[in-house]
């Protein structure tokens, strides 16, 4: 009942020519049954828009301000995503978390910000190795997540989540599809008691998603899909990726 999605994000990696041939590829490729979509570097976003028409593949950003507009310098406001026609943000993601200390509260406000002009926020969980091996993912992940649900509140169904645990990602170390799962199981539950939507919603599992391992990953149920990073910079493994979903 649930569409599978598949996010490629591209971080910051890419230049026109490079972009030119991922793209080109992609398209040759497709379509997937799946819903597909790339989240590439701002500077990127109105020459990935041209080189998509067309095709299934949708388009985003990997940030966006919580600002509406103003003396916000450097920052890109939603409102100019939807004006070049993003369809998802992500937000969260554990690089900005932890590199530009981005709390709970200001992913929230993100979140917002992007849902308030139409663009899909795709909400990044996950805990750390030391979280994890301290028996504190549950907590972790939740509270994240509370986070947001309490200050879209009844908007919450609107989102994309990606379960990411931060020792997954770039470290050729993927969870086990079983401990996705359980913690995929987990949001739900946690979206449950804020939304009538919670069973439809998407969300999806980041940290080493690969050609060889993401028919397995997808299976589980509660895992609508994946955010891949390293294996979504070559057409190939990202089309292979798109297509065990
Ligand atoms: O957002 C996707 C990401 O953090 C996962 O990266 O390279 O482990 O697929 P990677």
């Amino acid at each position: 009942m649930r569409k599978k999605l598949v996010v490629g994000n591209w971080k910051m990696h890419g230049t026109r020519a490079a972009n030119a041939v991922l793209l080109a590829g992609l398209k040759e490729l497709g379509p997937w049954n799946a819903q597909v979509a790339v989240c590439v570097p701002f500077p990127y976003i109105t020459e990935t828009a041209l080189a998509v028409t067309g095709t299934a593949v949708a388009y985003g950003a990997q940030d966006c301000s919580a600002h509406e507009q103003g003396a916000y310098t450097g920052e890109v406001s939603s409102a100019m995503l939807a004006d070049l026609g993003c369809r998802y943000a992500i937000v969260g993601h554990s690089e900005r978390r932890a590199y530009h200390h981005e709390s709970d509260q200001l992913v929230a406000d993100k979140a917002k910000a992007a849902l308030a002009h139409g663009v899909t926020p795709i909400v990044c969980v996950g805990e750390t190795l030391q979280e994890r091996e301290e028996g504190r993912t549950e907590e972790v992940v939740k509270r994240q997540l509370a986070a947001v649900i309490h200050t879209l509140s009844h908007c919450i169904g609107e989102i994309v989540v990606a379960y990411e645990p931060v020792w997954a990602i770039g470290t050729g170390k993927t969870a086990t599809p079983e401990q996705a799962q359980a913690v995929h199981a987990l949001l739900r539950q946690q979206l449950r008691a804020a939304t009538h939507k919670a069973d439809a919603m998407q969300i999806l599992y980041g940290g080493s998603v690969k050609p060889d391992n993401a028919a397995v990953l997808f299976q589980q149920p509660d895992i609508d899909g994946g955010l891949v990073g390293g294996a979504a910079l070559k057409a190939a493994d990202f089309a292979a990726i798109c297509r065990a979903a």
